[in-house]
């Protein structure tokens, strides 16, 4: 059985997370300062070491040291000599891939409208029920009529599409409503304003990028959410969809010896506040199917009540830090910490709780069996990497060496909605303006003319004999072939511009 040892009980014995039992998820709670964030840390250098790629989010910057090898001083030196770690050797740097949605420190991250999918994109757009029917419609009409949605271009293009076209969609899709289109493209405004238009657009990310190992070590991909955390829409409904698409995109495989991906998400109450009852059922699932597909996903908060029963129960991996019991909702935090886990004698968990030191947690674990094991009171390592943070040069550096930096960095503006859109509008332009001027050809025209030179020119209701039917019904075939063409002409330009 393999165990990443991550803690020191009082008893001097190690523990950690059992690899087996590591897609079971986890949390890492407690109040500021106490420790959570050298707890992920260290967690995750367990995987890495052991050939588990990660991902995390660095919510403060802090993490960034991970690339450097940390130095024998302070805490960290204290606890490498008390737990006999073996000095300067327990000591090392990792592989670290940094990313940026807003592409400043990291590797440019991104999606696609379409990944992000219409719920989402609502909860991103902090769209009422009413709006995301209306992108509900969208999405439907972009699909059937095969346009691409990449970027916020896109769905601007396609919103007003729809609102041109609302007469004729309103049959077939639902009711597209004025304001409902003049709301979505407020927020999406206001959205802009908050630079999402980097987070969408392509090269998107492609996931395999991120369950690499490099000698035997799994990658660490840490994503730079000091910026993102503002916006905490933003923050929510990116992570969220990086979940879902995991989800969707990793095949089963059962239960694993190890897992393959583990993610950690710090500030995780922000993935849950204000999010609609169908939206926190969707990620209930996506956490609870997830396991089969060998990803771990770790919430880190400061209280375990921020986070959804549903999904609370789910997490079996559990680190608590100290917690206060000040306020009577701090009081039921320590109370339901308590009581969630596993008893054991010799520890009062009340009491232990609100009296951890720094770096100090109760813990329990999963066996191999998956039964959590009895809550102990331990010592989190040290982590191997250096604490303090490297400097935005040396991170820079870091990043443009990075073999992923130059495909990502290379933004490329494809053929899209927008695109799509734009060419139809011409190419209707053009076409009208050629079917006026052939309908004019067919008034003025030659055979116009040459009917007139033999007929002389027939009053409007006057009868016409079989011959002038026949001279005016060739002129005007004439003019419909030349109609029919440009309609054949402004067809393949739709469809060319699809298939592409
Ligand atoms: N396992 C540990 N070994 C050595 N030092 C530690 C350990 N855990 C925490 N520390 C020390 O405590 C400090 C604070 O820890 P940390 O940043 O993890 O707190 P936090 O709970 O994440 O706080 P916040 O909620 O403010 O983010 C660290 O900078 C480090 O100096
Ligand atoms: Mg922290």
């Amino acid at each position: 059985m393999s165990v990443f040892n991550i803690a020191r009980n009082s008893q001097g014995q190690d523990f950690g997370i059992t690899a087996k039992m590591a897609n079971r998820h986890g949390l890492i709670a407690g109040a500021t300062g106490t420790g959570k964030t050298v707890t992920l840390r260290k967690l995750a250098e367990a995987f890495s070491d052991n050939g588990v790629p990660v991902f995390l989010v660095d919510v403060k910057g802090d993490l960034s040291g991970m690339t450097v090898k940390g130095t024998m001083q302070g805490k960290i030196a204290e606890r490498v000599t008390q737990f006999e770690l073996g000095g300067e050797s327990y000591l090392s740097g990792y592989p670290v891939s940094f990313w940026d949605v807003f592409g400043e420190t990291g590797i440019p991250l991104r999606t696609t409208i379409s990944e992000m999918g219409p719920m989402l994109l609502s909860r991103l757009l902090n769209l009422n029920p009413t709006q995301e029917g209306l992108l509900n419609i969208l999405f439907r009409v972009a699909d059937d009529k095969g346009l691409l949605l990449i970027d916020l271009k896109d769905l601007r293009a396609m919103l007003k599409y729809l609102a041109d076209n609302a007469k004729q969609f309103q049959l077939e899709y639902g009711n597209i409503s004025a304001a409902s289109v003049g709301a979505i493209q407020r927020a999406l405004l206001t959205l802009e304003n908050e630079g999402a238009d980097k987070l969408f657009g392509e090269p998107a990310l492609n996931l395999e990028d991120w369950l690499q190992t490099t000698d035997g070590r799994g990658v660490i991909n840490i994503l730079n959410s000091e910026k993102l955390i503002n916006s905490p829409r933003m923050y929510s409904a990116f992570l969220l969809w990086l979940m879902a698409e995991l989800f969707e995109q990793l095949p089963e495989v059962g239960d694993p010896e190890k897992p393959k991906f583990v993610m950690f998400f710090d500030e995780a109450h922000l993935l849950f506040d204000g999010a609609p009852s169908v939206l926190v059922e969707k990620v209930e699932q996506v956490v609870r199917l997830i396991r089969s597909k060998g990803v771990g996903i770790y919430f880190v908060t400061q209280n375990p009540l921020d986070l959804p029963e549903t999904v609370l129960g789910q997490l079996g991996n559990r680190v608590q830090h100290a917690l206060r019991a000040f306020t009577p909702r701090d009081q039921k935090a320590v109370k339901t910490a308590a009581e969630t886990f596993r008893a054991n004698k010799g520890v009062d968990v009340v009491e232990a709780i609100t009296t951890l030191g720094v770096g100090e947690a109760l813990v329990s674990f999963l066996d191999e069996k998956g039964m959590p094991t009895p809550v102990e009171i331990a010592m989190i390592y040290p982590p191997k990497s250096q604490l303090s943070p490297i400097t935005a040069e040396q991170r820079q550096i870091w990043v443009k060496d990075d073999a992923l930096f130059s495909y990502y960095n290379n933004f490329v503006d494809n053929q899209s909605a927008f695109e799509m859109l734009a060419e139809q509008a011409n190419l209707e332009a053009v076409a009208q303006q050629q079917a006026a001027q052939a309908q004019q050809e067919e008034e003025n025209g030659v055979l116009g003319s040459l009917s007139r030179m033999i007929f002389g020119t027939k009053k409007r209701g006057e009868q016409l004999s079989v011959t002038e039917q026949v001279v005016s019904s060739v002129a005007k075939s004439v003019g419909r072939n030349i109609r029919n063409q440009v309609t054949k002409q402004i067809m393949r330009g739709i469809l060319g511009a699809l298939k592409r």
